[in-house]
């Protein structure tokens, strides 16, 4: 009677074995250069530093340069390729409001590592900008974390690919939700990520229905707070110049801190995916824990990026180490 329960149980228990190794990231691990190329954080730091002094864009563009880099072909930097004929992911209309100082800070801390005996084409550039995603966060007053590594970097980058894969500013949650389940992210790391939004910037253009929609009787979206939303239309008159950007968080906009759901509360998300967070009841719960509590935001902040770096992570035959991080070697 006890055997056939018990070479179930163990054969599924097999099983499990097996299909663990697929279902981890087994291959990143936080001391992946240890031996290649041992201050690999210290050099990369050091980089993004001095890009940081030069201008703060670099923390805002490193972090959705990462982001982006995940969402499309998994972390493997294919959005740094640079393709002659423009048809590479960075060719993408969805990638050309990417700051190019994002782009700068990756081939900036790659020199930096390169330029150390031993450490030439050792470290991947996929790797470079996690570690500088990472440290931008630090740099703006988030959370340090440690930040796993051994990816590589991938071979292909196409304009097409990037299709229906990055959300857009126009989304609600039922569209937010299956782009990021589709990597393994949940709804609470959905919500924790779109805190990014606490730094950088956004052209008019990516919000400006939601102030003025003269198709429809209420022109301001009802969702929006009125004031803020009188102040958006100040700051980004109807005609207005394609290249104004404005403060994403209208209150602490250099600081990497809690008040973007602070904000969600009162109604000052700046786009409809930042707003539907705290008008959905699904993520309503979330972004109150996160706007009292900044602890909670900041160890859900560090488990979401984290889980976000490990998304489409190349097995060796899929990828290298590149020379040069904006082409294939
Ligand atoms: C949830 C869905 C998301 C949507 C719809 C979205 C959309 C956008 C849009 C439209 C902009 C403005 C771009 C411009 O006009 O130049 C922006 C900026 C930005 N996004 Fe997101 N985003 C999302 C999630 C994320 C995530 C997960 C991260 C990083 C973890 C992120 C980081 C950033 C940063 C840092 C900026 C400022 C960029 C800069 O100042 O150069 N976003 N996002
Ligand atoms: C663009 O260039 C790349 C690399 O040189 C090539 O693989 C690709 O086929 C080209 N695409 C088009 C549409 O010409
Ligand atoms: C805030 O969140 C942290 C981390 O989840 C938790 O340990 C702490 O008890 C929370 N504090 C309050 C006041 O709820």
């Amino acid at each position: 009677m006890h055997s056939p329960t018990l070479f179930s149980l163990s054969f599924l228990l097999l099983l499990l074995l097996l299909l663990l190794p697929c279902t981890t990231h087994a291959k990143l691990r936080p001391n992946y250069y240890h031996k290649s190329c041992p201050n690999v954080e210290s050099i990369v730091r050091a980089a993004v530093e001095k890009k940081f002094q030069q201008t703060f864009v670099t923390a805002p563009a490193t972090l959705r340069l990462f982001f982006h880099d995940c969402f499309v072909r998994g972390c493997d930097a294919s959005i740094m390729l640079f393709l002659r004929n423009n048809t590479a992911e960075r060719d993408n209309s969805d990638d050309l409001s990417l700051a190019g100082d994002g782009f700068d800070t990756v081939i900036r801390a790659k020199a930096a590592v390169d330029s150390v005996v031993g450490c030439k084409n050792k470290v991947s550039c996929a790797d470079i900008l996690a570690m500088a995603a990472r440290d931008v966060i630090a740099l703006t007053g988030g959370p340090s974390y440690t930040v796993e590594l051994g990816r590589l970097d991938g071979k292909i980058s196409t304009k097409a690919s990037v299709r229906h894969h990055l959300p857009r500013p126009e989304h609600a949650l039922d569209q937010l939700m299956p782009m990021f389940a589709s990597h393994g992210l949940s709804l609470t790391h959905l919500v924790a990520l779109s805190g990014a939004h606490t730094i950088g910037f956004s052209h008019c253009h990516r919000f400006s229905k939601r102030v003025y929609n003269f198709r429809s009787k209420i022109r301001i979206d009802p969702t929006l707070n009125l004031g803020y939303a009188k102040r958006l239309r100040l700051l980004c008159p109807r005609d207005v110049d394609p290249r104004i950007a404005i403060d994403m968080d209208p209150n602490t906009p250099q600081t990497f801190d809690n008040v973007y759901y602070k904000n969600l509360q009162q109604g000052k998300g700046l786009f409809t995916s930042d707003q539907t967070l705290f008008i959905d009841p699904r993520s309503r719960k979330i972004v109150n824990k996160f706007a009292s509590n900044a602890t909670a935001f900041e160890r859900a902040f560090v488990a979401a990026i984290t889980k976000l770096g490990r998304v489409g992570v190349k097995p060796g035959y899929q990828g290298e180490i590149r020379k040069d991080c904006t082409r294939v070697n």
